[in-house]
């Protein structure tokens, strides 16, 4: 590996020098030094200012852990929830409810398809659902989902919504004010190392996950109501984690919100316009493609691309993932790879390999 090497995958993204220093710093007790509680309470303000208003939960483990948490913390056994899926992620949520022994309902369809709107409505029509889970952006297809509406029935229908946001927070906008558990990781937009989850919970999810009895610990979210106040965590936290988090969001607020928003739509329209003047198109289509990943359609060339962009040009790409595997290659520009020369350097290199 050397130093030059550009790591365009849709996470983990690079990790700012910054973030780096601030993860050397001698590392605290997080289980009896004061002053670390401190850090945490500041550090769940600063995630307010992107997660919204809701408490904030950060748990030490990557993305998967937050996913498995909000339904291991929020269902129990016999529950119905619904699972809204186009895609790979919205897909996993409906098996960590079944290992969970809640009943998962899934609301399906193509992965090339918009949320289905009308199927969601008339399978909420009965009532029975306590929980919704959804994917804003599914990171195996470069789809980003149009939740609102889908927000505004679960509101309607009384129904707590879990929001898998992991490959768009701190990227592009997300309604997380009307979202109950919103879930975010460390290695995506923020671009701080893996190995973070965090979950903004709402009050009405915190009166549920309290009604749940969760097997286990590792997975429970509710210890972490308290867990600044009562200055314990469950677990010994991943200190030098956090410092470098801290850096990633203090980073991200001083560029501030709408400017990193619109750093990531000019990343993505420049990725987008070189890609269509190399003849490629996009999976499924632009009108819903995220601006933070771009996901081409390579038609069985995948591996190939992947494994050339590397080995001549040090630059790592993404496949697709399941049966995509093949016939999908992804460009990561979340982050600090939003960068319109990270697109450029990409974009010449795979020309140079097609041609
Ligand atoms: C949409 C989405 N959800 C969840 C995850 C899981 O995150 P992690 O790889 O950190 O476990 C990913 C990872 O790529 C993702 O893209």
């Amino acid at each position: 590996m050397t130093d030059d090497r550009l790591r365009m995958t849709p996470g983990p993204t690079e990790v700012p020098a910054a973030v780096r220093e601030r993860m050397s710093e001698p590392t605290p007790n997080p289980d009896v030094e004061p002053e670390f509680f401190e850090f945490y309470r500041t550090l769940t303000d600063k995630l307010e200012a992107v997660y919204g208003d809701d408490d904030i939960a950060i748990l030490g483990g990557e993305g998967i852990l937050g996913l498995e948490a909000a339904i291991a913390s929020l269902v129990e056994p016999g529950d119905r929830v619904l699972c809204i899926a186009n895609g790979l992620y919205g897909e996993g949520f409906a098996d960590f409810v079944e290992m969970y022994d809640g009943e998962a309902v899934i609301c399906d369809g193509p992965w090339t398809a918009p949320l289905d709107l009308e199927a969601i409505e008339s399978r909420l029509e009965d009532g029975s659902f306590d929980v919704a889970t959804m994917v804003h952006c599914e990171t195996p297809t470069g789809v980003r989902n149009d939740i609102g509406p889908v927000l505004d029935v679960l509101e309607e229908h009384d129904v707590i919504s879990v929001v898998d946001a992991v490959s768009s927070l701190g990227g592009v906008p997300v309604p997380t004010d009307r979202i109950d558990v919103c879930l975010g990781a460390s290695q995506k937009c923020f671009s701080a190392p893996p190995g973070l989850t965090v979950c903004s919970i709402s009050d009405r999810a915190w009166a549920k996950i309290e009604s749940v009895e969760t097997n286990g610990l590792y997975t429970d979210l509710e210890p972490w109501r308290d867990a600044a106040d009562e200055e314990w965590f469950p677990y010994t936290h991943l200190s030098s984690n956090l410092y470098g988090l801290e850096t990633a969001i203090d980073l991200l607020l001083e560029e501030g919100l709408e400017t990193v928003f619109e750093r990531h739509e000019a990343a993505a329209t420049r990725c987008r316009r070189r890609a269509a003047d190399l003849g490629l198109s996009l999976y499924p289509d632009d009108a819903r493609s995220s601006p933070t990943v771009t996901a081409l359609a390579v038609d069985g060339d995948a591996g190939q691309l992947q494994e050339s962009m590397a080995d001549d040009h040090d630059i790592v790409l993404a496949t697709g993932l399941g049966d995509l595997e093949d016939d999908v290659l992804r460009i990561g520009h979340m982050g600090h790879n939003a960068r319109i020369d990270r697109v450029d350097r990409t974009m010449d290199a795979l020309e140079a390999v097609l041609e």
